[in-house]
């Protein structure tokens, strides 16, 4: 099985999903992009890089990663199961295109990747994939975040990669996608922007999303031979919209399977800067070269957001997602702060599964879902990380 993207999420010759996404209007990085571009289409068609990827898929990451039926979340309604990306080799999805990313690069000849983190789950799995590459790698985080994903951070260093902190505006994801991108823009000839979601001027939604497309092949898979038959709903938590996009994928031809993005609510979706409901309550615009919803301020600017979970706290949201909410294929919904905190507790407490802050956001809808729903009725959630980097945080926080 190969990573493939549904036509309806292949972005046009501008690089457009509909009216959302686009290519870069800056004649140093146009040139730059269309050579990663050109050199992603060729390395996907390549029998070759197809044979490594799989190899590395399968013997380093850990692939096919399993699902896994949540009987003890499954007594008071509908039936909850797990695609568990938590047990991927670096405990999240980001693994998934992090090696497509480093592949390119070697291939182009680059001489170091840089990127963005939130959570440090992305930075963790470029400094991984960049250590197991040979390749030098800058990783952009802010410092707010530096101080809540510690142990994330640690990794990084001890895994080669350079952690750039960032100490201007809120600190968090929003600023490392900036402080990132102008330190791109010094070399886009020598190095190349491996971004951490489906966000970005093209190609980079089209790259991560065809990496990421392998979750729901497999899991589509998986649930139908193990249960003969698809899930009446899927489910996933969306910060960018990575691991979102790459279990919808599977799923956009059958009709009957309701898919379901949550996005973080934070403290509230009456409170303007204390959440990161791109979708729900955003405008379109274009942010950091490309045409999406995203929250705003009065004048246009990206608004401050906030969530309990670092690598859901972006302003807007990957192009696909925008495309799919506007045809109304897939539906956006929310979950606050304390109902992620609750979800947490309750699967590490039911189920014996630690999750991260950001797939506990997928969780806890898929909690209040269930209480909707009878047992015949089965959700399938996205699990796209584990909470090993949230422990300490939950902790202080929940006052354990
Ligand atoms: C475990 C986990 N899940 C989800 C996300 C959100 O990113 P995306 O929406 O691109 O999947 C992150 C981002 O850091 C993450 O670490």
């Amino acid at each position: 099985m190969n990573p493939k993207l549904h036509p309806s999420i292949q972005p046009d010759s501008n690089g457009l999903f509909g009216e959302f996404g686009g290519k870069i209007d800056h004649p140093a990085l146009q040139k730059a992009l269309q050579e990663i571009e050109d050199g992603f289409h060729a390395m996907i068609k390549d029998e070759e890089f197809l044979r490594e990827f799989k190899l590395l898929r399968e013997t380093y990451i850990g692939r096919p990663s399993p699902i896994y039926h949540a009987r003890n979340l499954s007594k008071n309604g509908a039936n909850i199961y797990f695609k568990r990306e938590d047990l991927n080799h670096t405990g999240a999805h980001k693994i998934n295109h992090c090696i497509g990313e480093v592949l390119l690069a070697k291939r182009l000849g680059k001489k170091k990747v840089i990127a963005e983190t939130g959570a440090g789950q992305h930075g963790v799995a470029l400094a991984t994939a960049a250590a197991l590459l040979g390749m030098p790698c800058d990783i952009h985080m802010g410092e707010v975040d530096i101080a809540k994903e510690a142990p994330n951070v640690s990794r990084m260093k001890v895994l080669g990669a350079n952690v750039v902190p960032v100490s201007f505006g809120a600190k968090t994801l929003k600023e490392a996608v900036d402080s990132a991108f102008a330190d791109y823009l010094k070399d886009p000839e020598g190095t190349m922007y491996a971004i951490g979601s489906v966000v970005g001027p093209a190609p980079f939604p089209e790259i991560v999303a065809f990496f990421q497309s392998i979750v729901g092949h497999e899991a589509r898979e998986q649930f139908q031979s193990a249960y003969g038959h698809l899930p009446n709903e899927v489910v996933a938590c969306v910060g960018g919209g990575s691991n979102a996009i790459g279990i919808f994928n599977a799923f956009l031809d059958d009709k009957e399977v309701k898919l379901t993005g949550v996005e973080p609510a934070g403290d509230g979706l009456d409170k303007p800067g204390r959440h990161a409901a791109s979708l729900t309550l955003g405008k379109k615009g274009e942010i950091h070269g490309f045409r999406c919803y995203y929250l705003q301020n009065e004048d246009g600017s990206p608004a401050t957001v906030y969530s309990i979970a670092s690598g859901l706290d972006y302003p807007g949201v990957g192009p696909q997602h925008c495309y799919l909410y506007d045809k109304g294929r897939v539906n956006y919904d929310t979950a606050d702060d304390k109902e992620c905190l609750d979800a947490f507790i309750t699967l590490s407490r039911q189920e014996g599964i630690i999750p991260a802050l950001e797939s506990s956001h997928a969780a806890a809808y898929a909690i209040r879902q269930a209480t909707n729903k009878d047992k015949n009725y089965h959700i399938l959630v996205n699990l796209s990380g584990r909470g090993d980097k949230d422990i300490d945080f939950v902790m202080s926080k929940l006052g354990l």
